[in-house]
């Protein structure tokens, strides 16, 4: 299977995103934290070049907790100002505020120098597609000021939210592309739910799954399923569809359907919280 993104809408949303930045102060990294590599955008660090920086880990609730702490310090040593959070939790925002200060320390500073004072930061939230943008401006917005899920072309115009008195948040969420540096960055886009499912080849990537949950979390397909872990992918697959009465007509396993039950119950975190990515691999 080949992990593919659309050129097209990449061409449109570089150009909303490079005219959106030259209104920001902030910008509002928003990365899926159970793939905090492959889910961060490789051009945003350059394109962003002066401007304050926050790194969300959302959906920090669906990751593995001693990842997440990993990932903090790795992200806290790159000075990247992160920050573990459920976009769909209001309290999210209590511990939001206080880094923009921070994260904004220096550009505060040099207002004041210049005697503007009481001028709110300007932010905006950006991620690749289903990171939890919306989610996370209709969290803070307190009216659907933006519609959740994935809809090109839902908000028009410009619209500042003012969180408080420091702080406005434009209400249109910049759209980032993922890093296809390799297949392995693309299946675990796909795996998350960033990429089109219709694109996608259901039984393979429930394998990739399989093979990833017998390295690093091989009880969770135990406890779950009640299968053999030490089976192969594959095995594992077909035992699942039996297991879950996923069968065709001749009692044959349905495949298909049982790979979409084990991937929706890895998305819902139903098997366990799973990290895909170490940050300790990028670690020298
Ligand atoms: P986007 O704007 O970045 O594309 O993402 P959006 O806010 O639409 O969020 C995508 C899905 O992720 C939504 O689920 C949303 O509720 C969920 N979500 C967002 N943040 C969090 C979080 O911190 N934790 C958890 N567990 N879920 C979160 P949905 O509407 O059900 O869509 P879908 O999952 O069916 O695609």
């Amino acid at each position: 299977m080949d992990y593919q993104w659309y050129p097209g809408h990449m061409t449109k949303s570089i150009r909303q995103l490079q005219d959106d930045i030259k209104l920001i102060d902030l910008l509002i990294e928003i990365v899926d934290a159970r793939i905090p590599y492959s889910s961060r955008n490789p051009d945003v660090e350059k394109m962003c070049r002066g401007k304050a920086r926050i790194v969300i880990l959302n959906k920090a609730d669906l990751a593995d907790e001693a990842e997440n702490r990993r990932w903090m310090n790795y992200f806290e040593g790159q000075n990247a100002n992160p920050i573990l959070a459920d976009a769909r939790k209001k309290a999210t925002l209590k511990r939001l505020l206080p880094l923009v200060n921070k994260a904004c320390q220096d550009k505060i500073e040099r207002n004041k120098r210049r005697g503007i004072i009481n001028r709110p930061m300007r932010a905006m939230v950006a991620g690749i597609p289903n990171v939890g943008k919306s989610t996370f401006i209709n969290s803070f917005s307190g009216q659907s000021a933006a519609k959740t899920g994935n809809k090109p072309g839902v908000t028009k115009g410009k619209q500042w939210i003012r969180l408080n008195k420091q702080i406005e948040l434009l209400d249109t969420p910049g759209l980032l592309w993922p890093k296809f540096e390799n297949q392995e960055v693309g299946l675990h886009i796909a795996l998350i739910g960033s990429m089109k499912d219709e694109n996608l080849i259901p039984e393979e990537l429930a394998t990739e799954l399989i093979r990833r949950l017998k390295d690093h979390y091989a009880s969770m397909l135990a406890d779950r399923y009640g299968i053999d872990e030490a089976k192969d992918p594959a095995h594992i697959l077909e035992e699942v569809a039996i297991r879950r009465g996923c069968l065709k007509a001749g009692a044959e396993p349905d495949l298909v359907k049982a790979a979409r039950i084990l991937i929706d119950e890895f998305r819902s975190a139903k098997i366990g919280r799973v990290t895909l990515e170490s940050a300790e691999d990028l670690v020298p």
